[in-house]
């Protein structure tokens, strides 16, 4: 490999096009181009940000020329042209490329639709960033099993726990096609228990008790995690803070300070300038964390950026397979400082910093 990774997003749709721009913004990485089927105004912004536009299929290549779009090539040619792919492409399509990166000697990224066993190998920064190390294929697990690792995972680490159980309202749409297929005025829960995500997250801490439910709701700005964990021995509220406090890619906002919901959250991520209104970073709220009067039971709510929050751990997931950087810490130090990643919003000093000054 070149001093620099030449990476290549397959699917510009909701993940592809975060991942693209955040390549972009890696000083270790260059992105070769993007692949897509599309020709229609999602291809604009390809375009107008001077990325190299390739067709993923035969009959794209055909309409992408068709269209005027002078797409630089095929995906077999953008293949042939990168180190590494990251496959963004639906739910089941991407497991169909499997075959075609590995013959063409390239390492491939799957998202969090495709299963565990397409890569043998599921992907959280925190928690398993050494065992990626120079491996041809991994999975970074969905946006709901991401959260549920950088909380619960951290709380596991740190020893904490006996078992979690955890209520995930998920978004029932992503915003670019809510005129599509969107649940109104209605909750649609799962009737698989455990939901996916539990047992996902095991694939990475098969030690760890977690169960999960799940239910859709008519909303687009991200899912809420209700979660209790049992802990493993009497705790205090100090110390909690304090383990979460120090996990990666969390951050604590406050009901006090107006962040009272998820459109507050999404609201202030527009005014801060980041791209797209972008939450990287689980956001939990620090005043509705709680610990039984015992110790022995933890009770947590965190809003989770569907469309961002797996961004940073692609971006690690490239740097650990390109095996250009051995330490998960300097990577997703690299990765955080990049995107502007944060611990704390809001205009409030946390009570600690009130009552010290
Ligand atoms: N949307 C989310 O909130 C979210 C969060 C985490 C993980 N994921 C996972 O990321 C993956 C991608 O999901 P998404 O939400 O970005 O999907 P999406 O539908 O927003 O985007 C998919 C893109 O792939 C393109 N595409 C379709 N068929 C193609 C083909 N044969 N070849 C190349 N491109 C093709 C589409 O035109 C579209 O631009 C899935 O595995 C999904 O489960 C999604």
């Amino acid at each position: 490999m070149n001093s620099s990774i030449r990476v290549a997003v397959n699917g510009y749709g909701v993940i592809g096009k975060r991942v693209a721009d955040a390549v972009r913004l890696q000083d270790d990485m260059i992105l070769t181009g993007v692949a897509d089927v599309v020709t229609d105004y999602r291809i604009q912004a390809v375009l107008e940000r001077g990325i190299s536009l390739y067709a993923a299929t035969p009959e794209a290549l055909s309409a992408m020329r068709g269209a005027g779009l002078s797409p630089a090539g095929t995906l077999d040619e953008l293949v042939a042209a990168s180190d590494l792919v990251v496959d963004c492409t639906p739910k089941r399509v991407a497991a169909g490329n499997r075959e075609r990166y590995l013959a063409a000697g390239r390492k491939a990224i799957f998202q969090g639709g495709e299963s565990h066993e397409l890569t043998g190998f599921s992907f959280i920064a925190s928690l398993n960033y050494a065992d990626a190390i120079g491996r041809d294929l991994v999975r970074v697990v969905s946006c709901n099993t991401t959260a549920l690792g950088r909380v619960v995972g951290a709380l596991h680490r740190a020893g904490l726990v006996r078992h979690a159980r955890a209520v995930l309202f998920r978004r029932g749409t992503d915003a670019w096609e809510s005129h599509l297929n969107a649940p109104l005025n209605t909750v649609v829960p799962e009737t698989r228990t455990p939901s996916h995500q539990g047992p996902d997250l095991q694939t990475i801490l098969p030690e760890l008790d977690i169960v999960t439910m799940a239910a859709r709701g008519p909303f687009d700005l991200g899912h809420v995690h209700f979660t209790m964990v049992e802990t493993s021995r009497p705790v205090a509220v100090d110390e909690v803070l304090s383990v979460l406090r120090d996990a990666p890619r969390v951050a604590f906002v406050r009901s006090d300070d107006g962040i009272a919901a998820q459109n507050s959250i999404v609201e202030l991520m527009r005014d801060l300038g980041r791209p797209r209104g972008d939450l990287w970073e689980v956001a939990i709220w620090e005043d509705a964390l709680a610990v039984r009067p015992d110790g022995g039971e933890i009770y947590l709510v965190y809003h989770v950026p569907n469309e961002a929050i797996v961004i940073p751990e692609t971006i690690d997931a490239i740097r650990g397979m390109a095996g250009f950087e051995p330490d998960a810490a300097r990577s997703m130090a690299r990765t955080d400082a990049s995107l502007g990643i944060r611990r704390r919003f809001g205009a409030m000093p946390r009570p600690a910093e009130a009552t010290s000054a």
